[in-house]
C-alpha cells in the first residue's frame, strides 16, 4: 500500500495512522486523561469532543499512559490498604486491553503529587497544626469513581510538607508498600513503569539529586529502593527512570551519572525515560547528540512525554516543572509556528528514526493540542478538533521507508 502524505491524507484510500507508519520501528503512545478512559464530558472538554478524542485515541495510538491517575495523589490518596482509589486507573488498563493497547505506568515515586500524609510522622500533631489536608478545587466532588479527581486530588501537591517527618524506615516502608499494591495490581497489565520520576537535580550546580522530601528523609538510595520494591512486585515489568530536560547537556551529564551509580550497585533498571517536553527551536541536531549520549547507558530509551511547544514563553529551555508552566505558554505563538513546529517534529523524529535500535518507544503527552496540559503553546500533532496539522504530516514524512523493530 502506498502511503498518502500532505494536507489531503484525510483522504486517500487508507487512512494514514501514527501506529501504521511506526508499526516496523516502536510503538506510538499518548497519555490520555480520565474522561477518555471513562467517557461523558471531561476538564474543558464537552461529551462530544471527548468521543471525538477517543476516536482519534483509537486510531492513531497503540500505547497508553494515564496523564494522571496512576500518581500517587490520585491513586492512594489516603494513608492504609482502603486508602486506594483504583477505578480510573483499572478503566485505563480495561480500555487498553480492549484495544489491544499497551500500557505504561506513570508514577510511582515522584516528588509532586505526592500526598503529606506520607511523609508525616506516626504522631503528627492536629492537621490544623502543620499539616493542612489539601483544598480541593471548586466542583470536586471528591467521589472516588466519579469522572472528577478524587479525595486526595491536586489541592495542595505543590506545597511542600513542613510537618514532622515520617522516619527513614517509616517512610521506606509507605514506598515498598505503595509500589506493591500499585505495580503489584496491574501486573502483567501494565508493561513499564515510570518508577522514579524527575529526581534529578535542574541547574548548573553538582548535586546529582534534587533536594525533595524523598531525598531527605530516607538518602540517595530512595531510588535504588524504589527499583528493588519495583522488581519484586513485577519482575516482568520493564523499569524506567524518568525525566524531563535530558535534551540538555548538563541534566543528561546528571542522568548519566545517576544510571551508572544504579547499575554499578546491580539495581533492576531497564529503560531510560526522556520525558522530551521540549520547543520548536529542537533541532535534529539537538535531540541526535542527546540520544546518542543517553545510548551508551547500554539501556532502551523510551521517548515518554513528547510535545513541542510553541509559544513565545516556552523558547529558553527544555523544563517541564508544572509550578512554571504558566509562563512557558505566555506570549502567543512564535512568528510562523505551524512551519516551525512541523520542522521541529521532522527533526525530532528522524533522530528517533536514526536511533531506532535504541529508541523503544514513542509517547506524545496528549492527543491534540486542547487538551494539552500546554493547550496555549499547541504542541501536539492534532488540533482542538482533532484535525492532523503539518507537524503530523512532517512527522510521517521523516518515516516511510524506514526499517524496524519492538519495545524491548
Ligand atoms: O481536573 C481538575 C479540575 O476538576 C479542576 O477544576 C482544575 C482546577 O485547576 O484542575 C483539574 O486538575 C488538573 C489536572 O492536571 C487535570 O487537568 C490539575 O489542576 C493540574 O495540576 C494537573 O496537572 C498535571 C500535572 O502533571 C501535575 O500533576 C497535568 O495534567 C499533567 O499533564 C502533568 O504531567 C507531568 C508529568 O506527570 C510529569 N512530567 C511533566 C508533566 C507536565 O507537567
Amino acid at each position: 500500500m502506498l502511503l498518502a502524505v500532505g494536507p489531503n491524507a484525510q483522504a486517500a484510500d487508507a487512512p494514514v495512522t501514527l501506529k501504521d507508519v511506526f508499526k516496523d520501528h516502536f510503538p506510538i503512545g499518548t497519555a490520555v486523561n480520565r474522561s477518555m478512559m471513562m467517557g461523558g464530558a471531561g476538564f474543558r472538554r464537552s461529551a462530544e469532543l471527548n468521543a471525538s478524542d477517543v476516536a482519534t485515541l483509537k486510531q492513531h495510538f497503540n500505547q497508553i499512559v494515564a496523564e494522571n491517575d496512576m500518581k500517587w495523589q490520585l491513586i492512594h490518596p489516603r494513608e492504609g490498604q482502603d486508602g486506594y482509589d483504583f477505578a480510573p486507573a483499572d478503566a485505563l488498563v480495561n480500555f487498553a486491553a480492549s484495544n489491544r493497547m499497551e500500557v505504561a505506568g506513570h508514577t510511582l515515586v515522584w516528588h509532586s503529587q505526592t500526598p503529606n500524609w506520607v511523609f508525616a510522622g506516626t504522631n503528627p500533631p492536629p492537621p490544623s497544626a502543620t499539616n493542612p489536608p489539601p483544598a480541593f478545587a471548586a466542583g470536586n466532588t471528591n467521589a472516588p469513581g466519579t469522572n472528577r479527581f478524587g479525595r486526595g486530588g491536586f489541592g495542595g501537591g505543590f506545597g511542600r510538607y513542613t510537618g514532622p517527618r515520617a522516619s527513614r524506615d517509616e517512610l521506606l516502608a509507605r514506598m515498598s508498600n505503595h509500589i506493591h499494591t500499585v505495580a503489584g495490581r496491574y501486573k502483567g497489565k501494565v508493561k513499564v513503569w515510570d518508577v522514579v520520576n524527575e529526581a534529578l537535580a535542574d541547574g548548573q550546580g553538582t548535586n546529582v539529586l534534587r533536594t525533595s522530601l524523598w531525598s531527605e528523609i530516607i538518602g540517595p538510595d530512595f531510588v535504588a529502593k524504589a527499583f528493588q520494591y519495583a522488581h519484586a512486585a513485577d519482575p516482568q515489568a520493564i523499569l524506567r527512570y524518568n525525566d524531563y530536560g535530558l535534551e540538555n547537556p548538563a541534566k543528561r551529564k546528571r542522568l548519566i551519572a545517576l544510571i551508572k551509580e544504579l547499575q554499578a550497585q546491580k539495581i533492576p533498571v531497564h529503560a531510560i525515560g526522556s520525558q522530551a517536553h521540549v520547543n520548536v527551536a529542537t533541532t535534529f541536531e539537538t535531540m541526535d547528540q542527546s540520544l546518542t549520549e543517553m545510548a551508551t547507558l547500554g539501556l532502551p530509551i523510551h521517548i515518554t512525554e513528547l510535545d513541542v511547544n510553541s509559544a513565545q514563553g516556552g523558547q529558553r529551555g527544555f523544563g517541564a516543572n508544572v509550578a512554571d508552566n504558566a509562563a512557558t505558554t505566555q506570549g502567543g505563538l512564535v512568528s510562523d509556528a505551524d512551519k516551525k513546529l512541523a520542522d521541529a517534529y521532522a527533526g525530532i523524529f528522524r533522530a528517533f528514526v536514526k536511533h531506532r535500535d535504541s529508541v523503544k518507544l514513542v509517547t506524545l503527552w496528549g492527543v491534540n493540542d486542547a487538551v494539552s496540559w500546554r493547550a496555549q503553546g499547541k504542541p501536539l500533532l492534532f488540533d482542538g478538533e482533532n484535525r492532523p496539522k503539518a507537524a503530523f504530516d512532517a512527522v510521517i514524512r521523516a518515516t516511510v521507508g524506514e526499517p524496524s523493530k519492538s519495545i524491548r
